[in-house]
């Protein structure tokens, strides 16, 4: 007999009543376990909707689909145009009716496979798909895997903004594959590793050091290195969501970086990828909180030379300083703004994070005091 594929399993636990526990399996290979999995976890389903973007249906589908059919269990492959751009209401009308015409009934589960947009829209389908199915999510990008899979937040963009409409829908169960991420290329693979600085960064500063040292061959995608990062990141992200399952408090800490990733990514008009606006955000929030006295002096440096170490850009665009006044406009919006005051989570040190005085894990940060961390994090400064 072959050797199981799952390495780790790590248990998130959710205590408020009503969210159930779930496992991450973690393990090279797992994809062609994928149906004894879901089938030990979702025991009332009679039928799978494997909700994938076209692209990911390409590579994965028919794998995925046969593996289901071997193991005697019904599954239909509902792809949906790629992108963030059909992250949308539309991509949601289009699958559940989908799903009507093929008569999938309330014993149903979704298989939302793919990156991030693949989990928030299957994971949606499912939340409402009847009123809610169960859902197994199946994370293919490093970003997915690391932050999106995990947290059972789903849901949709609107024209008015990103992640307006949605549902809290935890999974029965996720199942992540390093192999299925050899297809990725360096760039993707770069920004999911933000994502895992940010947790050492906030949590491990030892994490942190390993991130470091194993910079070039994780960028190259050794699975046994992304293994052991993406069960490390699960289980800091997985701690954080059992404590605020409904992000009411302090889930607000895995937004370090995001203040000012997001107004850079919206400035941008979303050509910056996420992952590395987020990286950039970290570098000029670390710096900011220097100059507040929350966070110890050479944690900016410190950051900086991990993220630059894999190839992560860290100097915010130039144009930056100059369009001041629009980046702080959507920064007030953001929503950890509180009455239009811009606020950010902020490590203490690094790999370590504290709340305020008040009990709250992000801190208002002068609007004057952000800007000059914009401009002592671009290039030639001597803070960082
Ligand atoms: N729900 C949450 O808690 C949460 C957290 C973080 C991010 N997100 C969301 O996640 C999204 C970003 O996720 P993303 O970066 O994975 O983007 P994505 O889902 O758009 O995937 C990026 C690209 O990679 C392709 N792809 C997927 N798997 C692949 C593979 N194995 N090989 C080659 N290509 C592959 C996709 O088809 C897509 O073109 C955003 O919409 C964001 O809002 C959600
Ligand atoms: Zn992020």
């Amino acid at each position: 007999m072959s050797k199981p594929a799952v390495q780790r399993r790590i248990r998130v636990h959710a205590p408020p009543p009503g969210v159930e526990e779930y496992d991450v399996l973690v393990g090279s290979g797992l994809l062609d376990e994928l149906p004894r999995h879901v089938a030990a976890a979702v025991t009332a389903a009679d039928r799978f909707a494997i909700i994938t973007p076209e692209p990911v249906g390409e590579l994965f589908g028919e794998r995925v689909l046969a593996a289901f059919g071997v193991a005697g269990l019904n599954a239909a492959l509902l792809t949906f145009p790629d992108g963030e751009v059909h992250k949308t209401r539309q991509a949601w009308a289009a699958l559940t009716d989908r799903m009507l015409e093929l008569g999938f009934g309330r014993r149903s589960c979704v298989i939302a496979m793919g990156g991030g947009v693949a989990g928030d829209v299957g994971g949606f389908v499912a939340a409402t798909y009847m009123r809610g199915v169960p859902v197994v999510q199946v994370p293919t990008t490093l970003l997915a895997m690391i932050d999106a899979a995990v947290g059972g937040k789903t849901g949709v963009d609107t024209p008015a903004g990103k992640n307006l409409v949605g549902a809290f829908h935890p999974p029965r169960l996720v199942v992540m594959d390093p192999l299925s991420l050899e297809s990725l290329p360096h760039d993707g693979i770069r920004a999911g590793l933000a994502e895992a600085v940010k947790h050492g960064a906030l949590f491990d500063a030892a994490y942190l050091d390993w991130i470091a040292a194993n910079g070039a061959a994780l960028v190259d995608g050794r699975p046994d290195l992304l293994e052991h990062l993406i069960a490390r990141s699960v289980q800091l992200k997985a701690a954080v969501v059992a404590a605020d399952p409904f992000d009411q408090a302090g889930r607000a800490v895995l937004n370090f970086g995001h203040t000012v990733g997001h107004a850079l990514e919206h400035a941008t008009g979303y050509s910056l990828p996420h992952g590395f606006a987020v990286s950039i955000g970290m570098v000029v929030e670390a710096v900011a909180g220097e100059l507040m006295g929350v966070t110890e002096p050479g944690t900016a440096a410190r950051i900086r030379l991990v993220l630059a170490g894999l190839g992560l850009p860290t100097a915010p665009p130039l144009e930056s300083a100059s369009r001041w006044d629009e980046l702080a406009a959507t920064m007030r919006r953001d929503k950890k703004a509180k009455a239009g005051v811009v606020h950010c989570a902020l490590p203490a040190a690094p790999g370590a994070v504290l709340p305020t005085a008040g009990g709250d894990w992000t801190h208002a940060v002068p609007e004057n005091l952000l800007r000059d961390a914009v401009q002592h994090a671009s290039p030639g400064s001597e803070l960082v």
